[in-house]
């Protein structure tokens, strides 16, 4: 395990309008390692995502990438970083092939026609690369595919611009029980290759099944950042709905009807 973050982020605050939905949230992605973020309904998860990935400013804080201070002021900014999301609802296009959703946007050119062959050979490769084996033709459209197979398209798509940080938010929510292991094992396969890997999930057995590193948030607030084997289903599941459990999270007056507030050296604390 690396103990260098490739993405450290520090002190982040965001509100929407009069609403704080992060506050003073501190996180830590790590190469080669896959980093649970987990959370209740409404606890700031896709939020955070957004902060990173430059589709909402935040209010406060510093991003660190790769040890260099770095700021994400649009997704251009962060793909350049190599930064890619896999959001929850699913940005792929039902009508298109899957060459076409994997290039959508950044297609390559030869002159001033597409240069098919070599995005099919990309793409190929890229499937390759990660052991998909179950797509029967680079040329079938995306509506045709299973809910696994697309979320595999998604998720290769993301990988396919030499990135280093890929966050998922809920790739599996929709899945049934062998294209949740096939997603899960090409997760764990991603991190294997050395990326960092964020996957955001309501599943314990997901995050226990596949995660190094669980970080949980309780009101918009980083209450444990904590590697998996150091902590069980029934901690994770306390955090996630008390912000605390024995030792980590909020101190016990923070939760005691005096709302929520940092507590101290624990909050946010990245092993
Ligand atoms: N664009 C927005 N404008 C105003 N409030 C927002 C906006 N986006 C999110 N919120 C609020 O911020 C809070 C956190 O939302 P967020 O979507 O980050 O939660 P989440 O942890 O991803 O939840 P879920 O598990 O349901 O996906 C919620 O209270 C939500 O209503
Ligand atoms: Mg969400």
């Amino acid at each position: 395990m690396s103990a260098t973050p490739l993405l450290e982020l520090r002190g982040i605050d965001k509100s929407f309008g009069p609403v704080q939905v992060l506050r003073d949230v501190a996180f830590a992605a790590y190469p080669g390692e896959v980093t649970a973020l987990v959370g209740d309904n409404g606890a700031g998860k896709s939020t955070l995502v957004k902060c990173i990935s430059g589709i909402y400013p935040t209010d406060a804080g510093q991003f660190v990438f790769d040890g260099r201070p770095v700021s994400i002021h649009s997704p251009r900014d962060a793909a350049s970083l190599g930064i890619e999301v896999v959001y929850q609802d699913l940005a792929l296009c039902d009508n298109l092939d899957i060459v076409q959703n994997m290039f959508l946007g950044r297609e390559k050119r030869s002159g001033i026609v597409l240069d098919e062959p070599t995005m099919e050979q990309m793409a190929s490769e890229t499937l390759a690369g990660l052991s998909v084996r179950t797509v029967k033709s680079l040329r079938q459209h995306v509506s045709s595919l299973s809910g696994g197979q697309r979320q595999t398209v998604a998720i290769a798509k993301a990988v396919l611009w030499n990135s280093k940080l890929v966050i998922l938010d809920e790739p599996t929510a929709a899945l049934g029980v062998a294209q949740t292991a096939q997603v899960l094992e090409l997760v764990r396969r991603l991190a294997d290759n050395g990326l960092a890997v964020v996957l955001i999930s309501h599943n314990m057995n997901d995050v226990f099944a596949v995660s190094d590193r669980i970080a949980a948030l309780y009101l918009g607030q980083m209450v444990a950042q904590v590697k998996t084997t150091d902590i069980t289903h029934a901690q994770v599941v306390e955090l996630i709905t008390a912000g605390r459990s024995g030792g980590l999270g909020l101190a016990e007056s923070a939760t005691n009807g005096n709302g929520p507030a940092p507590a101290g050296s624990t909050t946010g604390g990245v092993s």
